[in-house]
């Protein structure tokens, strides 16, 4: 089933902000603006200039990826399109549909990449190669 979920189906979307003189707050429910259930939060920090991360795909994670200080660019591949948005604002996330083959790189010092997902660390949720993941998109089309 989530084979059959494309680049269209990540979107951006605007979690909104609630500003004051002593600064910004973000909300982000689960279930609520996002369509899912938040089961486990992480963020990456302390990425070295140049590195990039990801380089794998979901079975079936939905994750929300927010550039919470700084920016980075977060590239999506679906096996047909690609696509990269470039998240610079807090207030700004990024849904990841399962399916989808993604990259991050270009962040900047210093940027927290914070990232919400539906379901608990799994290995075996990952496809980490990318021949496999093509074949794994591939199974879609003939089906
Ligand atoms: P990985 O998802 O491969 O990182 P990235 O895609 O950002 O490059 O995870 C890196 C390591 O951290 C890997 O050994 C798995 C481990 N890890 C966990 O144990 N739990 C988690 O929730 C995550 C996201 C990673």
């Amino acid at each position: 089933m989530n084979r059959k979920l494309f680049i269209n189906d990540s979107h951006i979307i605007n979690l909104g902000k609630i500003h004051n003189r002593a600064g910004n707050i973000t909300i982000i429910e689960g279930d609520q603006l996002i369509p899912f259930s938040v089961k486990r939060v992480y963020f990456l920090y302390d990425v070295p200039g140049g590195a990039e991360r990801g380089g794998h795909a979901h079975r079936n994670l939905f994750q929300l990826i927010v550039a919470a200080s700084g920016s980075f660019d977060v590239k999506l591949d679906d096996g047909k399109a690609r696509k990269t948005f470039n998240l610079n604002h807090p207030y700004i996330g990024l849904i990841v549909v399962p399916g989808i083959w993604r990259e991050l790189a270009n962040f900047s010092s210093g940027s927290i990449c914070l990232v919400l997902a539906s379901e608990l660390y799994d290995e075996r949720d990952y496809i980490r190669d990318y021949n496999h993941y093509l074949n794994y998109k591939n199974d879609t089309f003939t089906i």
